[in-house]
């Protein structure tokens, strides 16, 4: 399983995401892999948000082997599931999409703890609340 999270930085959710998945494959011992994008391009080849790499820190995860990058669509082919933490990361990752398949593979992650409430991730950029 090749899951990849998505944000809109990769500095500050997707980051997390990645790291967090990542102590648990890793507790595991699961086959998967996990990597992490934004849908835009702003912060790329950057470190993970100090607030992000801190609090991931406090948590026992590291999170500064991680560079933005941003999401591509020949990601629609190297994950199995693309995993968006809010509504506008989901829609412009829907937008690259040319195939059912490539549709079926993006979910909102929130979905999963509470199904079919199309919950946010909120973006903690400006605000806080990491
Ligand atoms: P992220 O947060 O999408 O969780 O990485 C943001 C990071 C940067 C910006 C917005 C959100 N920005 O406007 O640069």
């Amino acid at each position: 399983m090749k899951i990849l999270m998505v944000c809109l930085g990769n500095i500050c959710r997707s980051p997390l995401a990645e790291g967090i998945l990542l102590t648990k494959i890793k507790e595991r011992n699961l086959p998967w892999e996990v990597d992490s994008a934004g849908t835009s391009g702003w912060h790329q080849g950057e470190l993970p948000d100090r607030r992000s790499i801190a609090v991931a820190k406090a948590h026992n995860i590291d999170l500064t082997y991680q560079r933005s990058r941003q999401f591509i669509k020949a990601d629609f082919e190297q994950f199995d599931l693309i995993l968006a933490m809010d509504s506008s990361n989901y829609s412009n990752i829907l937008r690259l999409a040319t195939t059912e398949m490539q549709k079926s593979k993006v979910k909102l992650i929130l979905n999963y703890a509470y199904p079919n409430e199309n919950r946010a991730v909120p973006d903690p950029y400006y605000e806080g609340g990491f």
